[in-house]
């Protein structure tokens, strides 16, 4: 069984992108994090695009592929109304994660689309969030 994490906007460039808010690690690391969080026989898919259809598209596919989605979807997150209606079409547990604690920065990352369907939000841990996701939808698939 395979978990998506799925990432939007600028998270390419994670690493070396602010790094004061969202840290020096890279996607590569986070792939290699939360593909040990898993327990055998689960394995992660990370993915990222700067291009909101092309999430979107991984969000359907997702819905033959994936028996869940961990998603940080950047700035996408705050005003894509089409990413929450991709998610609402997919049946699997979906948490979304943040690195930055996006509730004590600028007011327009206060709001996201994707909470309203989201099983779990996380804001603040880091990289460790996309671990603690991992985790979670592994228990919510039953492989806790
Ligand atoms: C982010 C927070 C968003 O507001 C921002 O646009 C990002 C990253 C985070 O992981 O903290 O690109 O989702």
């Amino acid at each position: 069984r395979t978990i998506f994490i799925l990432n939007g906007p600028n998270l390419n460039l994670l690493g070396k992108r602010e790094p004061g808010i969202y840290g020096h690690e890279t996607l590569a690391d986070v792939e290699t994090r939360c593909r040990k969080a898993c327990p055998e026989g689960v394995d992660v898919r990370l993915m990222q695009s700067n291009y909101e259809g092309q999430i979107i598209d991984w969000i359907h596919e997702a819905r033959d592929e994936a028996a869940g989605i961990v998603i940080n979807p950047g700035a996408l997150t705050h005003t894509s109304i089409a990413i929450l209606d991709a998610l609402n079409a997919y049946d699997g547990p979906v948490i979304e994660v943040h690195i930055s604690n996006v509730h004590k920065r600028e007011a327009f990352r206060h709001h996201s689309y994707v909470s309203a369907r989201a099983d779990g939000v996380i804001a603040g841990l880091g990289i460790e969030g996309y671990e603690a996701a991992t985790r979670r939808v592994c228990t919510l698939i039953g492989r806790g």
